[in-house]
């Protein structure tokens, strides 16, 4: 049944009539779901509508499997969790599973760029909105910075081994001594350009790499599986131990409120280690970024983000059980385990292959990353929160080149002079923030627009979403609390830009556009007080 039909069984279905409680002045002024969809169908802003559940899935994982699984399982596993490193995976996981619900739902009713931005503009208001969609600018800009940081130093190891050696001033940051890393700049400027000439391409060169991807993780779980010792899974979780230096801002916040010793291993070191593999979940909400450019949004975007998220979870918790399996967990390496791993046993063959393509993989979870951030830039500057020029649309790729410029040459001089532990757990307090918002969301539009078709539906409202905005708290609550410092910087800048430009030139202020086209819901012009 269409949105047109289904919407008339119910009452007023263009511009939120009755049904939408729509606020249209102050801060949580509200755009209506069907403002978002008629918004993608002005010409001037309208992307191409090209992508299918299967290219979202592929999206998907080509975004998740990173530098979470290639790089963080190593670190972690040693330094936190030993060969309980699983069951933090499986912990994140859950967490995302709650979260992915939420999202699915949203995005089948909201199938609009710019994902949880989007979503929170329809049913919490303008700030809210704003808040999320600067939140998300700061996962996906350092995500994909971390990421490519990460591809540069598995490309530096392949090149080391064929006897091509960067001098240290170009090879990065490392223990202390400066140096900008060209390599990581360079990916970040190449992909800008694919993204620049179209989601169809970037997708199909993604199709590649997801597949070579996911088969040199499968090598890694069959071929590595060979040579599992039962004795390395003893103890499979190491008994907990006070760290050393790890006091004050940087020891997770829950530690400090409740005044525990900070601590490795053990329980609690399972949850200090599923917030920070929590990364290697990160990107399955990035589906939702695309649907504005998907076919049939309502039924492909649940099952492109549900899809990821399942092959995704059994994946990793299958690549940590061989690995902390293969070697004893305090001895795993902690710049290439995986590879490492294979190097221990005696198979350097096998940890080339791995090695290139964790390379290639890491890849596409930059690409996507890039792309999802260009999305919600550009419905922002679309809704006129950020600068208009930022939401013109190629008049030949289709594609909107100019925030995908701009925030690629950002990444790209961030990814160059960054070292990626400072920045990881702040795209992970970033990330759970927005699972927060979206969550509550679910339950503010199911009272505000009951009427709405909703292909997927979050089971058991309210109790799932309040479920995952508990279990996202509490992720949150095991990061450092300088990462918590940090992030409130951030968004104390964001409300800076906000209160100094965007509430000012908001769409929502305009006299004619969206509220003559809405019908007359509560208001004219200049009302943004
Ligand atoms: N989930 C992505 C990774 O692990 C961001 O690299």
């Amino acid at each position: 049944m269409s949105r047109t039909q289904r919407g008339t069984a119910h009452g007023p279905e263009r511009g939120g009539g009755e049904h939408a409680r729509v606020r249209r002045s102050g801060l949580f002024r509200t755009k209506t779901v069907e403002e978002s969809i008629r918004d993608t169908e002005e010409p001037e802003h309208a992307l191409k509508k090209s992508l299918s559940a299967l290219d979202l899935t592929v999206f998907g994982v080509g975004v998740v499997i990173g530098t979470g699984i290639f790089v963080l399982t190593g670190k972690i596993a040693k330094e936190t969790a030993g060969p309980a490193v699983a069951l933090s995976f499986v912990t994140a996981g859950l967490v995302c599973a709650l979260a992915a619900l939420c999202y699915a739902e949203f995005a089948s009713t909201v199938p609009v760029a710019g994902s949880a931005y989007t979503f929170s503009y329809a049913s919490l208001g303008e700030l809210p909105a704003w808040i999320i969609g600067w939140d998300l600018i700061l996962e996906l800009a350092l995500g994909c910075a971390v990421v490519a940081v990460g591809w540069s130093g598995y490309v530096r190891s392949l090149l080391d081994t064929a006897g091509v050696h960067l001098p240290q001033g170009l090879s990065g940051t490392h223990e202390g001594t400066f140096g900008f890393d060209l390599l990581a700049c360079v990916l970040v400027l190449v992909l800008t350009a694919v993204l620049v000439v179209g989601v169809k391409l970037s997708s199909r060169v993604t199709s590649v790499i997801v597949a070579v991807k996911v088969t040199v993780v499968l090598l890694v779980i069959v071929a590595g599986a060979f040579f599992i010792s039962g004795a390395n899974y003893q103890p499979f979780i190491p008994p907990s131990k006070a760290t050393e230096g790890s006091d004050g801002l940087a020891a997770p916040l829950s530690q400090l409120i409740f005044g525990f010793t900070p601590a490795n291993f053990g329980i609690m070191g399972i949850f200090a280690a599923a917030a920070v593999v929590f990364f290697a979940f990160i990107g399955f909400d990035i589906v939702a970024t695309a649907a504005e450019e998907t076919r049939l949004p309502q039924r492909d975007v649940p099952r492109g983000i549900l899809g990821s998220l399942a092959i995704c979870t059994v994946l990793y918790v299958a690549v940590s059980i061989v690995v902390t399996g293969m070697q004893k967990y305090s001895e795993l390496s902690t710049d290439a385990p995986l590879a490492d791993a294979f190097k221990s046993v005696g198979h350097p063959f096998w940890a080339g292959l791995i090695s290139f393509g964790a390379a290639v993989g890491l890849t596409s979870v930059c690409m996507i990353l890039l792309l999802g951030q260009s999305r919600v830039f550009f419905a922002m500057s679309r809704d006129g929160l950020l600068p208009k020029i930022f939401s013109q649309v190629h008049p030949r790729f289709g594609t909107p080149y100019r925030s995908t410029i701009a925030l690629g040459a950002v990444v790209a001089v961030v990814a160059g002079f960054t070292s990626i532990d400072e920045l990881a757990e702040l795209v992970n307090i970033g990330t759970l923030f927005a699972f927060v918002v979206v969550a509550i969301g679910v339950v503010i539009l199911r009272r505000t627009r009951p009427d709405l078709p909703r292909s997927f539906r979050t089971p058991l409202v309210p109790f799932v979403p309040a479920l995952s905005v508990l279990a996202s708290l509490w992720l949150m609550l095991n990061l450092p609390a300088e990462t918590w410092l940090r992030f409130g910087i951030w968004m104390l800048v964001g409300f800076v830009v906000y209160f100094t430009y965007g509430r000012s030139r908001s769409r929502m202020n305009r006299p004619g556009g969206r509220n003559a086209a809405t019908g007359p819901v509560g208001g004219g012009p200049g009302q943004g007080s």
